[in-house]
């Protein structure tokens, strides 16, 4: 297959970068892969909503981007925190007049929410869905564009770059070029090729690394490690955030079910097993301290109590008013039993969101030529150290528009594509044992979650490594050896992903932000974003 843009993922970043095609050059192809449903994504998930400054009464730009670099920790890139706030409120409005409803007051100005770090009440959101409703809007928008065609059970394995045409590609190598992607076709099992004059890797997180995440299974950092394999550049990637409240369940297994931050944005109260409000003795802002303070007070507090989790407090908050706010989370709460009106909801920390990525610069555009990212696998310096609550929509809306800009100045002095081989599937037989992958990926997760979770040290980072080296020995000899499947691929880039985790938690020789090390409790002086 030969198309003109071609978007890897259906998440918000890749589908708002398809319109965008789509709409300007009616004429040209743009294809959209996306590995399971067009609808199963993390855009999907997204309660809280979209951060942006849209009363310019009480609320202005200098303190969104106050909010934003102070969350930050001081590794934000000032100038991307100052385009994200500033183009953040046309994209917004974009997505309006695509389709997307937020919800408003009676007069007709929007409800505005608040979450942690944020100054003012400043999130736009469908009531406790705005995910649902962003991802059923775009996806609505893109069914009237014919020259969009959306490749559904598509899995991409590897970006095709000259390696692909028997040059030796190193980090040194200065003008990699990206000439489109090989894909594992789910419905006919075969490795196809996709050229394409441009990339767009819109691949979403990788919470999956984790026991528990608020992600769902498709968020396994593919994107991230193929960007890696074809030694472009990443960065950051140590800054694993936890959201502090997903529902406390014991016994169920993958994605955990989040209570969104704008409960307590609405009034609501961690309290520890005896009822205290702790978080006032861990900082002043208390319930709305930015998530890494709120985080890492849970986990102390679940250590000093001997707990599995914490409560959140919402019983002193009306109940009509609740219902009206957060619909989903009533319901879920009511069918596990918890009456929100008398009994408080356990809570505990999960994996949540990737602050760091494939590194891009102000235009998304990654060191790989003709290939860019945006959305949850880019990182391009808005985020720093800790992501401000609601901010990753609005980034991936201002990058994809961004990355969209770019690729048209260059698609016009675009060179022709020089001959792809095939994929190359010598040699390789059916697997044998699925228990060989299915084992390795409890292992990752474990290794994970034990030894480079919310408070690290240097010995459990090591152990973390020795433990992924042989994880990765055994995978790659699977790969070799064995016909691919999208778990065979999706564990040995968790494997990767692992891998590029602890290597950034290592170099950083200090506590900031997300990265607690307690064998260097401090701030370094020295400001770096680390990159592999
Ligand atoms: P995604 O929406 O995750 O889409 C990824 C796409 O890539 C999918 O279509 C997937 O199939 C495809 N893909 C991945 N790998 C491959 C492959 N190998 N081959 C083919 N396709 C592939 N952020 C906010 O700003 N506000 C919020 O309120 C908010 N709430 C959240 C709540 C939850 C529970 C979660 C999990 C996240 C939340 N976030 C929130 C974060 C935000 O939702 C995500 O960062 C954002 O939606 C990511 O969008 P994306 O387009 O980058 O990727
Ligand atoms: C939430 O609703 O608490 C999640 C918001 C986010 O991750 O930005």
């Amino acid at each position: 297959m030969q198309t003109d843009y071609l978007v890897i993922g259906s998440g918000i970043a890749g589908l708002t970068f398809a319109l965008k095609a789509a709409r300007k050059y009616p004429d040209r192809k743009v294809t959209v892969i996306t590995k399971t449903s067009a609808d199963e994504t993390n855009t999907k998930y997204a309660q809280g909503g979209i951060a942006g400054v849209t009363d310019f009464e009480r609320d202005s730009f200098e303190k969104h981007i106050e909010d934003t670099l102070i969350s930050g920790d001081g590794l934000c890139n000032k100038n991307v925190v100052e385009v994200v706030v500033k183009e953040g409120v046309n994209r917004i409005h974009e997505m309006i007049e695509w389709g997307t409803q937020f919800d408003k007051e009676a007069d007709g100005d929007f409800k505005l929410g608040k979450e942690g770090g944020h100054s003012e009440f400043r999130i736009l959101h469908h009531k406790d869905v705005t995910g649902k409703e962003i991802e059923r809007a775009l996806l609505a928008a893109v069914a009237e564009h014919s020259n969009i065609e959306i490749v559904k059970h598509c899995f991409v394995v590897d970006l095709i770059t000259q390696h692909h045409l028997g040059y030796l590609v190193t980090k040194a190598t200065p003008d990699i070029e990206c000439y489109g992607v090989y894909v594992l076709n789910l419905r006919t099992n075969q490795i196809e090729k996709i050229i394409a004059g441009t990339t767009l890797l819109a691949t979403g997180g990788n919470g999956q690394v984790y026991r528990s995440t608020t992600n769902p299974n498709i968020a396994t950092g593919d994107g991230v490690a193929m960007v890696y394999r074809a030694k472009g550049r990443i960065e950051n990637m140590e800054f694993i955030q936890f959201h502090p409240t997903a529902l406390y369940e014991p016994g169920v297994r993958g994605q955990s079910f989040l209570i969104t931050e704008a409960v307590r944005g609405d009034g609501g109260i961690l309290r520890n097993n005896k009822g205290e409000a702790f978080m006032e003795r861990y900082d002043e802002r208390k319930d709305l301290a930015p998530r890494d303070i709120v985080a890492r007070a849970i986990d102390s507090e679940m250590k000093i109590t001997g707990t599995e989790h914490v409560y959140l407090d919402v019983r002193h908050i009306p109940l009509s008013k609740f219902i009206e706010h957060f619909p989903n989370i009533y319901e879920k709460c009511r069918s596990i039993g918890t009456d929100v009106t008398k009994d408080m909801i356990p809570v505990v920390p999960a994996a949540h969101y990737s602050c760091g990525g494939i590194k891009t610069n102000d235009w998304g555009r990654t060191s790989i030529r003709n290939l860019y990212a945006a959305g949850e696998c880019a990182s391009t310096g808005l985020h720093g150290a800790n992501r401000l609550a609601s901010n990753s929509l609005l980034e991936a809306m201002v990058f994809a528009h961004r990355a969209f800009l770019d690729s048209t100045a260059q698609q016009t002095n675009g060179k022709p594509i020089p001959p792809i081989p095939d994929w190359n599937a010598q040699g390789t037989t059916d697997p044998k044992e699925m228990i060989l992958i299915t084992q390795s990926l409890k292992e990752v997760q474990q290794v994970m979650s034990d030894y480079v979770g919310i408070v690290r040290t240097n010995v459990r980072l090591e152990r973390a490594l020795r433990r992924l080296d042989l994880l990765w020995e055994e995978t790659e000899l699977l790969y070799q050896a064995t016909t691919l499947s999208p778990q065979l691929c999706e564990l040995r880039n968790m494997i990767t992903v692992s891998y590029l985790i602890v290597k950034c938690a290592q170099f950083r020789k200090e506590s900031r932000g997300l990265h607690y090390n307690t064998d260097y409790p401090a701030k370094s002086r020295l400001v770096q974003n680390i990159v592999l």
